[in-house]
Order: C-alpha cells, then structure tokens, then sequence
C-alpha cells in the first residue's frame, strides 16, 4: 500500500503542510509507505496545449512532472494538499493538475486506464485550509480536485478542510484538526485492508 501526498502550498511548515504530514503519520501507522513530494521545490511548467500528448498520451515536455506521472502510477492512495488561493488551488498545485491532461488523453482518446492496470481501487483525498471563513471557500479547489480523481479514475474517499486558517503553523494550535488529519489518514490505508 503505497500513499503519495502532494504537498500544493509554496508556504514550507505552513497549514496544509502540516495536516499532509498527520494524514500521512496516520497512513503510515497502518504500515503504508509513504511519500511526500512538494510541488514548490520542483520544475513544473503549466501545460502548453501543444497537443504534444494527443498520440501517446504522454506528455512531451521533460521537467519534474515525469517524475510525478510515475510516482501517480506507483500509488494506491492519493492525497492532494493545497490551500485555497484566490479562490482555487494554487498555481503550484493547478501546474501539476494541468499536466495530467495527458493522462486525459490517454483515458478518453487512446481508451487506455491512465495511470495502468491496478487490482485495488485507487482512492484520493483533498486537503485544503483558507483564511477566510466564507460560504463555499473551498467549491472551486474541490471542482478541480475532483475532476483530476475522475480523469485519473481515482475514488473519492473525502476530505479535510479547514475554513478560518491564515497564520503560518496557525493550525498546530487546533487539536481536532490534527487530530482528524491522522485518523483520515489511518481510514484511507484501513478501508483497503477490508476490502
Ligand atoms: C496568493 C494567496 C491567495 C490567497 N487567497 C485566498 C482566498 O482566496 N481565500 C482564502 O480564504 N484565503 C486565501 N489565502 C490565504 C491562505 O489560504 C491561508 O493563509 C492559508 O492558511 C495558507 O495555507 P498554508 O500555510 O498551507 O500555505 C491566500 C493566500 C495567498 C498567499
């Protein structure tokens, strides 16, 4: 059982940083391996259009996304991280999403499984604090977290989100929030085990 974390915030030891890393403990504790990959120390340029995909389904420009497109493929649970930025994900997190439309491809043109033949089902968590505390803060990052999950055919087992978190490390002072963060994390490896 393989559970890949996508760290999305630039903020290193920020608010999502620290929930991604309880949500993994938890994973972990179950016996999960675990991997983490912060997308702000990587070479991710936003998808381009080129159309360079459409025959392969694999994308042509070589940066750090190759490096994801495998570790996507490697992975039995997938956990998206981003806090809210204007509104949506953030650009970190929405450069890395765009690049998956070659796996688009490859689903919906090439009618190949995108990330390959799994026997377990593969299942994704969402991840996301905001600072302000308004109706449908996160509606925008979930409708982008989900259509990726769709795309990838990754089950969507839930999520974590934390409205009214702005100060850097603010949510180490939250318990709960920690707290949840672990027994998510514990669940998403659990429920695989009874299945
Ligand atoms: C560029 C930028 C845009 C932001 N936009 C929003 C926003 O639209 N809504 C909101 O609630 N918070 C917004 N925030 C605040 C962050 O969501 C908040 O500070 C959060 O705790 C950051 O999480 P992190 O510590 O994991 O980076 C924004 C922050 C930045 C830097």
């Amino acid at each position: 059982m393989r559970v890949l974390g996508i760290a999305g915030s630039p903020r290193r030891g920020g608010n999502t940083d620290i929930l991604l890393a309880e949500v993994m403990r938890g994973a972990a504790s179950q016996g999960a391996e675990t991997k983490t990959i912060v997308l702000s120390q990587l070479n991710i340029a936003p998808c381009q259009h080129c159309d360079g995909c459409l025959e392969t389904g694999r994308c042509k420009v070589k940066d750090d996304m190759q490096m994801i497109y495998d570790e996507l493929e490697r992975a039995d649970r997938l956990v998206v991280a981003s806090p809210v930025h204007f509104m949506g994900v953030t650009a970190q997190t929405k450069a890395m999403i765009d690049r998956c439309q070659a796996l688009w491809v490859k689903k919906y043109r090439l009618k190949l499984p995108p990330l390959g033949n799994r026997q377990v089902e593969r299942k994704g968590l969402f991840v996301s604090v905001g600072g302000m505390k308004i109706a449908n803060l996160f509606e925008p990052a979930l409708a982008t977290v989900r259509a990726l999950f769709k795309v990838l055919d990754i089950a969507y087992a839930g999520e974590l989100l934390f409205p009214g978190v702005d100060e850097k490390g603010a949510i180490a002072k939250n318990p709960d929030a920690l707290r949840q963060a672990f027994l998510t994390g514990q669940r998403l490896v659990e429920e695989t085990l009874s299945e």
